[in-house]
């Protein structure tokens, strides 16, 4: 096991950032680790994951969170090992996950912590087998109620989430079109996902390639961005129509969140159900999903995209460069590697 750590380095929120967050929204705070006491672990953090609901919290406008507190530390779900501490199942050597955020080392008790076991790559624990991989099996399973045969649209069929709900869906066997921002990540959706188109929205009339892409109107939609790109969609809705609201990307990244556009005409008109979807209202079905989740990688059935960056102080410019769509997938960033 390796030396204690006297010092720890931290990400705070340095100012509230308007759109998309700077290095200047954030300070690196350094302070001393103090040893766990009897219930406590000391978890080294190898990765953390980076999602767009950090920098929702950055802003101050209501929503079902509570903004970071100017100077508080920001927070994510990590994969860590125990160095120092033994309590519950935990002891030096065990590799974790939890909600420990952006920083070094954490103090953490064993109810915040998931041991990992090493049957999966240990950055499957915060892919297909977290938030991203859970949010979607849940959301599928709970509201969207696939059809074989009817039509699903994922919005950032590329992202984090979005290429899950692609996944899901072939295998009920939907005809599935991704939306994706860029030509190499439309070719991800369709070539290692398997949608059966995907539609660059970065690009002209996406309305028009929409309605040829569902000659039969969208069946189900699972959208993760909102804004023009979904109320674009609603344009094709199919009669009785279900729209799964898992995020509103778009609207959270903007100057002005509180003007978030819905085509309410379009729901009207195709008498569409709304199901507005949070997987921290469902903790119940957390071990299912992830019980299935598991047991479809370990088919092969399903493929967990992740772009892994190097180094704690690239953390800010990494959650920047995700917001604005330059990655695919869950965006990791390594602190750190294991002991063996
Ligand atoms: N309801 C829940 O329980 C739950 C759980 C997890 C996440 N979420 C929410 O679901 C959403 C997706 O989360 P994620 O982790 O999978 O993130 P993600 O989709 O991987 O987020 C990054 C992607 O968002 C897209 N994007 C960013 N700004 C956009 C805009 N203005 N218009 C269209 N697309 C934009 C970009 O993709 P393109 O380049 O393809 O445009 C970017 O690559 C987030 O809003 C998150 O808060 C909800």
């Amino acid at each position: 096991m390796p030396e204690f750590p006297r010092t720890n380095r931290r990400f705070v929120l340095c100012s509230r950032p308007i759109g998309l967050p700077d290095d200047d929204s954030f300070e690196i705070e350094t302070i001393e680790v103090a040893p766990p006491s009897g219930e406590e672990l000391l978890i080294r953090v190898l990765i953390v994951a980076l999602s767009p609901w950090q920098n929702q919290r950055l802003k101050d406008f209501k929503n079902y969170t509570n903004p970071f507190r100017i100077g508080e530390l920001i927070d994510c779900d990590v994969l860590g090992q125990v160095i120092a501490g033994t309590a519950g199942n935990f002891a030096p050597g065990i590799l974790v996950t939890g909600r420990l955020g952006w920083q070094e080392f954490a103090i953490a008790r064993p109810e915040q912590l998931t041991a990992v076991t090493g049957e999966f790559a240990d950055t499957l624990w915060l892919t297909a087998l977290s938030s991203p991989g859970l949010t979607a099996y849940c959301a599928m399973d709970l509201f969207g109620r696939p059809m074989p045969g009817q039509t699903l649209v994922v919005t950032s069929a590329a992202g984090a989430v979005g290429g899950y709900a692609v996944q899901l869906g072939k295998m009920a066997g939907m005809r599935v079109v991704g939306i994706a921002g860029g030509r190499e990540k439309c070719a991800l959706v369709t070539e290692r996902l398997g949608a059966h188109i995907c539609l660059d929205h970065r690009q002209p009339v996406l309305s028009e390639r929409l309605g040829e892409a569902c000659p039969e109107g969208v069946h189900l939609l699972f959208d993760t961005v909102g804004g023009r790109t979904a109320d674009t969609v609603f344009e094709h809705l199919a009669k009785h129509a279900t729209v799964l609201i898992i995020g509103r990307t778009a609207a959270n990244n903007s100057d002005r969140p509180d003007l978030d556009p819905v085509n309410m005409r379009q729901l009207w008109a195709r008498e569409a159900s709304i199901h507005c979807f949070s997987r921290y209202s469902y903790p119940e079905r957390w071990a299912f999903a992830r019980e299935r989740m598991m047991q479809l990688c370990r088919d092969g059935a399903i493929h967990a995209v992740e772009q892994l960056v190097e180094g704690f102080e690239r953390t800010p410019s990494a959650l920047r460069d995700m917001l604005a769509g330059k990655y695919m997938g869950k965006v990791l960033v390594r602190y750190a590697h294991a002991d063996k």
